[in-house]
Parts: structure tokens; C-alpha cells; sequence
């Protein structure tokens, strides 16, 4: 491909240790789409014959197919890269027509376009994937609107809350990662191609119509950062970053609850492990793991950026190294997303420990001081007389509603009057029906607002996938190395 000023062959090492096609086959579907339009392009400005064009757009069509049927470009092929690897299947096939595609080319324009087609199909598959994820999040989230659960702050007992409150909670961040995949998408939607080695070509190309074919809705402005840029890598790998810390921090709180000393949830057995030499174990190695793919993902983005910092403008081979983080990265966080939902849709609750675990370490506490502020006591006050009550339940091994009428009197001759009622779990999460409270009737408002943004989020993901990705690089497709990944854990 590139040999003519060259006396000699690389060396062995030297071929072995820069080739990328090994890791780049897996983006063989952007090539040959991105090739397509180029040639066709070519065509239209009869920088190459029609005809020629015509065999060129008609190959690639074929290979793609072919390739398709094959699942992927063939592991062993001895090429330098995606890209030389089609070339030469053109070149055998056409002979010289295949020969003409690379005119008003180079690679650093031409592994820029593939490669933001290919990252914006993957925020699309994110988006989705975090989508069904959260289809399962929402719909537990009604189930357990009426669930009384211990709401922690420095995982001490801190007030009760209901348990759909817990999982609509998990239900904003994650929608907050589908926005970020999202702004990814928009980053990478910048076509690069016809930026040529750096400095753009002499040949009178035709940037928009490619890049309307490609479906990107902007073209890049300046032939230097067009082929330098990677921010699109450091977008998607944010958004990465962000769900997985998200992920992590519930998978924490699911793997504490699950342990015997809580006992609060269960994983099914099909989302459990067991231990090799102690029988009784169940452990929650998906939540487990989870929180572990959380420092791989954030050290694979921290990664990626050290290598970029110091990469003269405008190209150099470190940049290859963004398809084995991107990829590395896909590989971690879609089939954990997969398994986590199949992992939330048959977790076991224990009703019953959630509601003792809700009520221990004096939640009521706070009835007590409310209770008086609403009756004319400062705050403060009201905060100091409750506490006295606690001290005493202590002391007394009792619960607040079960110290008798002297005691609350001694604290306070406001007290007991009406709060005895208040002291009951369910009315104590009943009450906090503020704007983004956990009172049931809350709980089930906002799931049924999550549910719409859902339906909206998921057709205008469908939408986007129509408008922003060519035909052929629909999202749904899996990547050849995806492909064996247990797809729909429900
Ligand atoms: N394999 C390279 C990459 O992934 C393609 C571009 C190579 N360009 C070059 N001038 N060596 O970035």
C-alpha cells in the first residue's frame, strides 16, 4: 500500500507491534460504508470514471454482505489495517478500479470518518441498552412504591424511605448517562472525510454530498483538527465513566444489603454465584463486578487522555490506540448493563426486613421534633427535647412509640397529644409528599412521568438512528466481538 520508497520490507517486530487490524477488523462495517461513498463521491466529480465508481460502490455492497454473512472480516488476515485489508479484497477483485478508491484520501481522514460512525452507533446502542435497562429500574420502582425501606446517609439508618423512592433514584442518574451518551453522539457527528493526509486535497471533492450520504449533519471546518480530533472518544468515554460510577455506587449498596447481616434483598439464583469450597454461599458477583468494571472504565478514559495530551498536530500512530480503549470499554459496559437488568428484574425483596431495618435506630425522632415546630417550639428546641426521648428509649431498650405518656411529657407538656400516630412507618413515608418526596403517591407520579420519558426517549433514539446512521450501520447490529454477548438477560 505504501511500499514504493521503500528498499526494504518492515521488519517482522516492527509490522507485528504497530499493525491494528486485529483490533480494527471490528469496524469493518464503517469502512466499507465510509469507502462507499467516498468512491461514489469520486464518481459524481468524475475525478474517477463512472464506471469505475459504479464497479467500486457495486464491490463494496458485496463485501459488505459477504463480510456480514461471515461475521466479520476473517481473525488470521495478515493486513496492516481495516482499511488496507479492503483494498486489497478491491484490488483483487477489480484489479485497477480497486487500485483508484484512495484517490483524495488518506487514512487519518478516512479512520476519523469510520471511526465516528462507528462511536456514534455505539452511544446509540448505550442509550438503548440503559433504556432497557431502566424499563426494568421504573417498572420495580411501581411495584415497591408502598415499600418501607431504610434510607441511609454515611450508611447509618438516617431516615425511611419507600423503596420505589431507592430505584427512581438509580432511574435519574442512569437517565442522566442516556443524555450524556447522547451529547457523545452529537460530538462525533462531525464528518472528517475529505480532510486528505492533514491539509485538505486539490481535487474538486464534494464534502457535503458524502457526508449527507454518511447521514452526519456537519462537516468538519478546518482539515488539521479534523483529523487530530478525538474529543468524540473523550465524550463517549465519559459518558462510560459516569454510568458505570453510577452503576457501582447502587451495586455497592445491593451487595451490603444482600449480605446475611442485612438481609434485606436476594439475588435470584440465576444472578447469584456460589462459593468453590463453602456451601452456603450466594454471592453477588454481577454487582460485584459491576462496581470493579467501574475503575477499568474510568482507567481506560484517564488512559486515553495521557495518551492524546502530547500527540503533535496534526496525526500520529498513538492515536490507533483509541479503538482498543473504545473498544475495550464497549466490551465491559454493554454486556454489564445486560446483565445487571436480568440481575434487578428477579431480585428478591424481603418486605419484611426492609420495613425492621426502616424502623431501627429511632427514625421517629424527627416526627417528634416536627411535631413540635409545628406547634410554635424553635426548631432547636424541638430537636433537643426529641433527642432526650431517644436517650431515654435507649436506656429503656424500647422504641420512641413505646415510651409511656410521662416520659414524653417530662420532655415537653406539648407531648404526646396527637404524634403517637405519626410514629408509624408508613405514615412517617406518607407524609413527605414535598416535589421529589418518597411518599407513595409520589413514588407512583413520578414513575408514570419516568414511563412517558422512557416512550418519548426510546422512539427518539429510534429516530436519530434513521436520521443520524446510514442504512447498513443501523444500531441494533452487534459488532462482531458484541455478537457472543448474552444480549437480553431478562
Ligand atoms: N491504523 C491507523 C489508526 O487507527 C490508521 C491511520 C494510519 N495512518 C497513518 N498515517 N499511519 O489510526
Amino acid at each position: 500500500m505504501w511500499g514504493g520508497r521503500f528498499d526494504q520490507p518492515p521488519a517482522e517486530t516492527a509490522r507485528a507491534f504497530t499493525r491494528s487490524y486485529p483490533v480494527d477488523r471490528r469496524m469493518y462495517r464503517e469502512d466499507i460504508v465510509a469507502s462507499r461513498a467516498h468512491a461514489a463521491m469520486l464518481g459524481r466529480r468524475g475525478i474517477i470514471a463512472a464506471a469505475s465508481a459504479d464497479a467500486l460502490t457495486a464491490e463494496l455492497d458485496r463485501l459488505l454482505d459477504e463480510l456480514t454473512a461471515a461475521g466479520g472480516p476473517p481473525p488470521d488476515a495478515d493486513d496492516e489495517d481495516i482499511h488496507s485489508f479492503v483494498e486489497r479484497v478491491l484490488t483483487e477483485r477489480l484489479g485497477d478500479d480497486g487500485r483508484r478508491l484512495h484517490a483524495a484520501r488518506s487514512r487519518n481522514d478516512q479512520v476519523a470518518t469510520d471511526f465516528r460512525l462507528y462511536c456514534k452507533g455505539l452511544t446509540l446502542r448505550l442509550a438503548f441498552a440503559l433504556l432497557d435497562l431502566l424499563d426494568v429500574v421504573v417498572r420495580r420502582a411501581g411495584d415497591e412504591a408502598h415499600t418501607a425501606a431504610p434510607g441511609f446517609t454515611h450508611l447509618q439508618a438516617a431516615q425511611p424511605v419507600t423503596l420505589g423512592h431507592y430505584l427512581l433514584s438509580l432511574y435519574e442518574m442512569h437517565a442522566r448517562d442516556v443524555q450524556a451518551a447522547l451529547h457523545a453522539f452529537t460530538v462525533a457527528d462531525v464528518c472528517p472525510l475529505g480532510s486528505g493526509a492533514l491539509a485538505g486535497v486539490p481535487f474538486d471533492i464534494d464534502r457535503d454530498g458524502a457526508a449527507d450520504e454518511l447521514r452526519f449533519s456537519q462537516v468538519s471546518r478546518n482539515s488539521m483538527d479534523a483529523v487530530a480530533d478525538r474529543d468524540f472518544v473523550g465524550a463517549l468515554l465519559h459518558a462510560c465513566t459516569q454510568l458505570t460510577g453510577h452503576a457501582s455506587r447502587w451495586c455497592e449498596d445491593l451487595v451490603v444489603w444482600s449480605s446475611p447481616g442485612f438481609g434485606l434483598v436476594r439475588f435470584d439464583d440465576r444472578y447469584a454465584t456460589g462459593s468453590s469450597m463453602l456451601p452456603q454461599k450466594l454471592n453477588p458477583d454481577i454487582a460485584e463486578l459491576s462496581r470493579g468494571k467501574a475503575g477499568a472504565v474510568m482507567g481506560a478514559a484517564a488512559g486515553w487522555h495521557a495518551t492524546i495530551k502530547g500527540v503533535p498536530l496534526a496525526y500520529g500512530l498513538d492515536m490507533q490506540e483509541d479503538k482498543r480503549t473504545v473498544f475495550r470499554v464497549e466490551d465491559d459496559v454493554l454486556p454489564m448493563l445486560a446483565a445487571l437488568r436480568g440481575a434487578l428484574d428477579t431480585l428478591r425483596v424481603d418486605r419484611g426486613r426492609m420495613a425492621a431495618a426502616a424502623q431501627a435506630g429511632h427514625p421517629e425522632a424527627l416526627e417528634i421534633a416536627d411535631y413540635l415546630t409545628e406547634r410554635g417550639a424553635p426548631f432547636r428546641d424541638a430537636h433537643q427535647a426529641a433527642g432526650r426521648l431517644v436517650l431515654l428509649a435507649e436506656s429503656q431498650g424500647v422504641t420512641l412509640g413505646q415510651l409511656d405518656d410521662a416520659a414524653f411529657a417530662g420532655v415537653d407538656d406539648r407531648l404526646p397529644g396527637e404524634v403517637r400516630a405519626r410514629l408509624d412507618l408508613a405514615r412517617m413515608v406518607a407524609r413527605r409528599t414535598s416535589l421529589g418526596g418518597t411518599a407513595p403517591t409520589r413514588v407512583l407520579e413520578e414513575a408514570g412521568r419516568a414511563r412517558r420519558w422512557l416512550t418519548w426517549q426510546r422512539q427518539h433514539l429510534e429516530g436519530l438512528a434513521v436520521r443520524g446512521l446510514p442504512p447498513q450501520l443501523q444500531p441494533r447490529a452487534p459488532s462482531p466481538a458484541a455478537a457472543g454477548a448474552d444480549g437480553d438477560a431478562a
